[in-house]
């Protein structure tokens, strides 16, 4: 806490100043979350997206490195893939060449007029302290760029041409609806996908390897199926389980399905069984024991939509009657509505679509 307190008084106020205290954090403090760990250093080491990473890479080698437009899903490496591009182009003093504001920082017409305006005025050389040759711009990262209002984002549209030989932007956001037009059509836009399940297990297999963690494919796949592409989650869920079971422990499904928060199977075997009867106490008895047993409604809802897409006991009109139903219970489930209500009502729903068999 101590030292925490020391790297943390080191630079408020200056713009670069938070990487530089976070990296000093993972020196010199607590060991650093496995996500920023295995932060991807170079864009080769970003997993899945081909695509961005190719034109990154000959971006980089030809010298003429256009402004960037990552849009996509949490968790799938768009910040990461420009810190590493950075990195990369750069070198040791890829501080001082990045302006990196995201959402915890004000975005408001004025910043961009401020920071963002002065810090792309700026010259920047073509080459390193030490000699070396290096690209003769700066860029300015904009994270989260969805949350900034469409004035800032107006105001951003002249100073992007104005600068153009001394600054490059990268815009990131998850909606790129959200972007203005003027900025979108000035960008190369790269879409990030959700990662596959082979990707996620393999990096998950490596981290395991350099952690020396015992655990095998199946308990991985299941805690992939638990983060829907978002490596992220994936990571943190296993590091997670690793808390709870230490490192020498082998690591199993309950345990995962502990950390997840995903509803064990056995729950929707019941949920099926007890709506396929038409005795309604049963139905009653067994939201009572699942609303006691706290898991989650809205995953339960999830949970169930992928099994009942795939499954053979329902005719396509049933599936889509219970479809329907299932959409409007995770909708008013999101409103405030009682668990209790939705969960036997969507019972009813299976029970009645179960009886026009
Ligand atoms: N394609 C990828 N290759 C390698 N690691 C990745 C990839 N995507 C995510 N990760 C891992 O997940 C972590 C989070 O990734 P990152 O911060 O780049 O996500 P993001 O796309 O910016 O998400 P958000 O939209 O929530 O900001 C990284 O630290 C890294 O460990
Ligand atoms: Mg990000």
């Amino acid at each position: 806490m101590h030292a925490f307190l020391k790297t943390g008084k080191l630079g408020p106020g200056d713009i670069k100043k938070p990487t530089t205290s976070k990296s000093k954090e993972g020196k010199a403090g607590p060991a650093p979350p496995w996500v920023e760990k295995y932060r991807p250093r170079t864009v080769e080491d970003v997993v899945e997206q081909n695509e961005v990473v190719e034109v990154l890479r000959q971006s980089m080698s030809g010298g003429d490195f256009p402004n960037l437009l990552f849009y996509g899903p949490p968790g799938t490496g768009k910040t990461s893939t420009i810190l590493a591009a950075a990195r990369q182009l750069f070198g040791n003093i890829y501080k001082d060449r990045i302006l990196e504001l995201n959402a915890s920082d004000e975005r408001g017409i004025q910043i961009i007029r401020d920071k963002v305006k002065s810090f792309s005025q700026l010259t920047a050389s073509a080459t390193r302290p030490d000699g070396t040759p290096c690209p003769p711009f700066k860029i300015i990262i904009l994270d989260e760029a969805d949350s900034m209002t469409d004035a800032a984002q107006s105001a951003l549209r002249r100073t992007m041409e104005k600068e153009s030989h001394s600054t490059r932007f990268c815009l990131i956001c998850n909606y790129v609806s959200r972007i203005i037009g003027p900025l979108t059509s000035r960008c190369t836009k790269f879409r990030f996908k959700p990662l596959g399940q082979e990707k996620i297990i393999e990096r998950l297999e490596h981290i395991c390897k350099e952690e020396n963690l015992v655990t095998d494919k199946y308990v991985l796949t299941k805690l992939v199926d638990a983060s829907g592409g978002d490596l992220r989650k994936a990571i943190t869920s296993l590091q997670s389980v690793t808390r709870l079971k230490g490192k020498d422990v082998e690591i199993t499904v309950d345990d995962v399905v502990e950390v997840t928060g995903v509803v064990p199977d056995r729950w929707l075997n019941r949920l099926l069984e007890v709506s396929q009867g038409k005795d309604f106490s049963k139905v009653e008895d067994f939201v009572d024991e699942f609303l006691l047993e706290a898991y989650s409604t809205s995953q339960l809802i999830e949970q169930l939509n992928d099994r009942i897409i795939v499954s053979d006991d329902f005719s396509d009109k049933q599936k889509a009657v219970i479809g329907e139903r299932l959409a409007q219970c995770a909708y008013r489930l999101l409103e405030g509505g009682s668990e209790y209500i939705q969960l036997i009502n969507l019972c009813c729903v299976i029970m009645q679509a179960n009886q026009r068999r």
